[in-house]
C-alpha cells in the first residue's frame, strides 16, 4: 500500500485540547495563525493530503465551538473533557469512533512546519510491516530543550528507521543535554488495536499527565515492534509553544512559501520583507516588490507588479495590473489596472479592466467602469462610476448625511470636474459634465453641464 492512496480503515486523530497555558492568550493555542493560516488547519491539510479521510479533532471544552466553526463538517469532533495528557486525549479521540481502525495516524494541532514529503514516508515505512505498532516521525539532529527525545534501542543507529527504547520527556530529564538530538515531531503512525489496547494502560507521571510517548518504553519493554523514522529535517520538528516559537515558526513557513512562488515564475525582490501567506496564489512573472503583504484568501495574476509597500487583504487582481504602495481589502480588481502610490480599496469595491486610480484615491463598495480615471485624492464610496469616465482631483462622494449611507451613480463618459461634491443619494447622467468646484444636489442628465453651488443646469447639452 503506498501512502499516496486513500489509506482504508484509517483515521486521524489530532490533539488539540491542551491548555495552551504558554501562549498567554485568551484565544486557543489551535485558532493562532502562521502565514495567515490557523495552526489546527496545518495537521488537517497534513493528514488529508497522506491520504487519511477520516479525521477526529481531540478539542477541550472551551476550544471546541470555535475550532468546530472554523472547521465544520471536514473533521469529526472528541471532547477530552480535561487535559490529563496527550495519552488521555488519543484514549478520547479513539473512544468518538464507532470501531478501531487497522491503521491511527496521530498528530499534535501544534506544529505546522511538518512536512508531507517526511509523513508519508514514515506512513509507507509503517505500513511495508505488518507486524509494526507503532511509528515515530522524529528529526534526527535538533535543537528542541523542551520535546521529547528519542533513545534508541541501539544508540549508534539513528540515520535509518530503528527500534526505540523510550522517549524522554523534557520534564523528565535530569538535565538539558545542550546539544541536538534525535526528537520526537509529535507524528506517530499505529497499529489501531494495540494503541487501543493500551493506551489506557499508561501510568501518569510525575507531572500528573498521561504520556502518550510513554508507549514508545512500555512496547519496547514488552517485545513490541516501535521503531524511529527518522524522515523529518531539522525545520519540521519546531512546534508552537510560546510566542517566541510562533514567531520563529512563521518565519520558515514564510521562507517556504516565497521559496514556492519563486520556483512558480515569481520575482520576490526582498524576501524578508514580503508575507505572503499560506492561501494565496500567484501568476507567473508577476514582481513583488520590497515591503509587502499578501494575506488571507488572495489571488493575484500573471504580470503584475505589486509593490513597494502594497497590503492586499483577501481580495482578488487580475493579471497585468500594477499596485504600488497601496492598501486592498476584500475587492477584486480586474485586468491592466494601474493603482497608487497612496490609494485604499476598501471592501466590496470592485475596479474594471484598465482602471487607472493614482495618488490618494480612496473607493469602498463602489464599481469603477473599465479605462475609468481617478487621478488625485478622492472618495469614492456607495458609487457606481460607469466606463471612461474621468473623475477629476479631489471629487467627493458625499454619502453618509449623518443617518444614512447613500447611493452615487456616474453615467458613462460623463467628466466630473475638481472638487465636485456629489451630495447622495444623486445621478449623473453619462456624458455629463460638472464644473470644477461643483457642489450638485441634484440629478445631472444625461449630456447635461452643471456648475456652482449648489450646481444648476448650465445646458442639458455638453455640445457648445
Ligand atoms: C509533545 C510530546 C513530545 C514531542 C512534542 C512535539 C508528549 C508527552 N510529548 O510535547 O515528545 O516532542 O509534543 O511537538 O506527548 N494535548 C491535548 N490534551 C492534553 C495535552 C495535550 O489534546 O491533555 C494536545 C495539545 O493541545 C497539543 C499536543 O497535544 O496540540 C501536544 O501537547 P503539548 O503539551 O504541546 O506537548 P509538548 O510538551 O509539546
Ligand atoms: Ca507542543
Amino acid at each position: 500500500m503506498s501512502a499516496t492512496q486513500p489509506q482504508t480503515d484509517s483515521v486521524g486523530i489530532i490533539l488539540a485540547a491542551g491548555h495552551g497555558s504558554r501562549m498567554r492568550s485568551r484565544i486557543a493555542k489551535p485558532l493562532h495563525t502562521a502565514a495567515g493560516k490557523e495552526l489546527i488547519r496545518y495537521p488537517v491539510d497534513l493528514l488529508t493530503e497522506c491520504g487519511i479521510q477520516t479525521i477526529v479533532v481531540v478539542a477541550s471544552p472551551d476550544n471546541h465551538p470555535e475550532i468546530a466553526a472554523l472547521l465544520g463538517d471536514r473533521v469529526h469532533y472528541a471532547i477530552q473533557p480535561a487535559a490529563k495528557g496527550t495519552a488521555d486525549a488519543v484514549a478520547c479521540g479513539l473512544g468518538a469512533l464507532r470501531s478501531v481502525p487497522e491503521l491511527v495516524m496521530v498528530t499534535a494541532a501544534d506544529t505546522p512546519l511538518v512536512r508531507v514529503k517526511s509523513t508519508r514516508r514514515m506512513l509507507d515505512e509503517h505500513v511495508s510491516r505488518p507486524d509494526r505498532r507503532m511509528t515515530i516521525l522524529t528529526a534526527p539532529d535538533f535543537f528542541g530543550p523542551d520535546l521529547g527525545h528519542i533513545e534508541r534501542a541501539d544508540p549508534g543507529d539513528t540515520d535509518a528507521a530503528g527500534p526505540v527504547s523510550a522517549i524522554v520527556e523534557a520534564a523528565d530529564r535530569e538535565s538539558d543535554p545542550g546539544r541536538p538530538a534525535e526528537v520526537n515531531t509529535g507524528v506517530y503512525c499505529f497499529n489501531g488495536p494495540w494503541l487501543a489496547e493500551n493506551v489506557g494502560r499508561i501510568p501518569v507521571s510525575a507531572s500528573g499527565e498521561t504520556y502518550l510517548t510513554s508507549l514508545a518504553e512500555m512496547g519496547n519493554k514488552a517485545g513490541d515492534d516501535v521503531v524511529a523514522a527518522p524522515f523529518a529535517w531539522a525545520d519540521e520538528a519546531m512546534g508552537v509553544n510560546d510566542r517566541q516559537q510562533l514567531s520563529a515558526v512563521a518565519t520558515v513557513l514564510q521562507d517556504r512559501i516565497n521559496s514556492h512562488w519563486m520556483l512558480e515564475g515569481v520575482t520576490i525582490i526582498d524576501s524578508a520583507t514580503t508575507y505572503i501567506d499560506a492561501d494565496v496564489t500567484i501568476g507567473m512573472d508577476t514582481v513583488i516588490q520590497p515591503n509587502t503583504m499578501l494575506s488571507g484568501q488572495t489571488v493575484i495574476g500573471e504580470g503584475c507588479e505589486i509593490g513597494p509597500n502594497s497590503v492586499i487583504r483577501d481580495s482578488t487582481v487580475a493579471d497585468r495590473c500594477s499596485i504600488v504602495a497601496s492598501t486592498i481589502e476584500e475587492s477584486t480588481v480586474h485586468t491592466d489596472v494601474s493603482i497608487g502610490p497612496y490609494s485604499h480599496l476598501r471592501p466590496e469595491s470592485v475596479i474594471e479592466r484598465g482602471v487607472h486610480l493614482g495618488n490618494y484615491v480612496e473607493v469602498k463598495n463602489s464599481r469603477i467602469g473599465s479605462s475609468t480615471a481617478a487621478g488625485h485624492f478622492c472618495y469614492l464610496g456607495d458609487a457606481d462610476i460607469g466606463a471612461g469616465v474621468n473623475v477629476g482631483a479631489g471629487t467627493i462622494t458625499c454619502n453618509y448625511d449623518g443617518v444614512a449611507k447613500h447611493q452615487t451613480t456616474v453615467g458613462e463618459g460623463a467628466f466630473i470636474g475638481s472638487d465636485t461634491m456629489l451630495i447622495a443619494p444623486v445621478t449623473v447622467g453619462e456624458g455629463a459634465l460638472t464644473g470644477a468646484g461643483s457642489v450638485v444636489t441634484r440629478d445631472v442628465p444625461p449630456a447635461g453641464r452643471v456648475a456652482g453651488v449648489p450646481a444648476r443646469l448650465l445646458s442639458s447639452s455638453n455640445e457648445e
